[in-house]
């Protein structure tokens, strides 16, 4: 019989008190009880990315962890990155490069992208590159590299990249 338990997640600024299956992931209290369905569910196994959402400025997959766990943390989903008024940078560089096909992949893609970019301005090492006084711009490898956890069954990792490269080469 599961517990259920009371936690204070913290998402987008907003705080929400919830009592929840003491084994509910935070994927799916984002979804099924706060109704945040821009996070999506892909593998729910941590192989897809498609749950990616922030968590005090660190990427995570979301069906990975459980929400008790992210009690006091302060939680990003997509929308909290960007409005439709209001879009963040990186969703405009999806648009204009057609970074999308389905769109099921995006709003992973970008919460992703977003916390990488702040990874590699913040110096925090790729696995193919030791060295942090790389150059300004990102080689290839590094790029497919810290993006290696977001898959697209579309395949339009060329326009996802070029978008994220565009916003990089704005703040790196
Ligand atoms: Fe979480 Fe696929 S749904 S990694
Ligand atoms: Fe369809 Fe990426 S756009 S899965």
């Amino acid at each position: 019989e599961p517990s259920k338990v009371n936690v204070l997640l913290r998402v987008n600024g907003n705080e929400h008190q919830l009592m929840v299956d003491s084994r509910t992931t935070l994927l799916d209290a984002l979804r099924e009880r706060l109704h945040l369905t821009g996070t999506k569910k892909g593998c729910d196994q941590g192989q897809c990315g498609a749950c990616t959402v922030i968590v005090d400025g660190r990427r995570i997959t979301s069906c990975l962890t459980l929400a008790v766990m992210q009690e006091g943390h302060d939680i990003t989903t997509i929308e909290g990155i960007g409005t439709p008024n209001n879009l963040h940078p990186m969703q405009t560089a999806f648009i204009k490069h057609d970074g999308y096909q389905c769109g099921f992949c995006t709003p992973g893609q970008i919460c992703s992208a977003v916390a990488m970019l702040d990874e590699a301005k913040a110096g925090i090492p790729s696995h193919v590159t030791a060295d942090l006084t790389r150059p300004i711009k990102m080689s290839t490898d590094e790029f497919r590299e810290r993006m290696s956890g977001n898959l697209c069954r579309c395949g339009a990792y060329s326009n996802i990249q070029e978008a994220i490269t565009e916003v990089a080469g704005k703040i790196l």
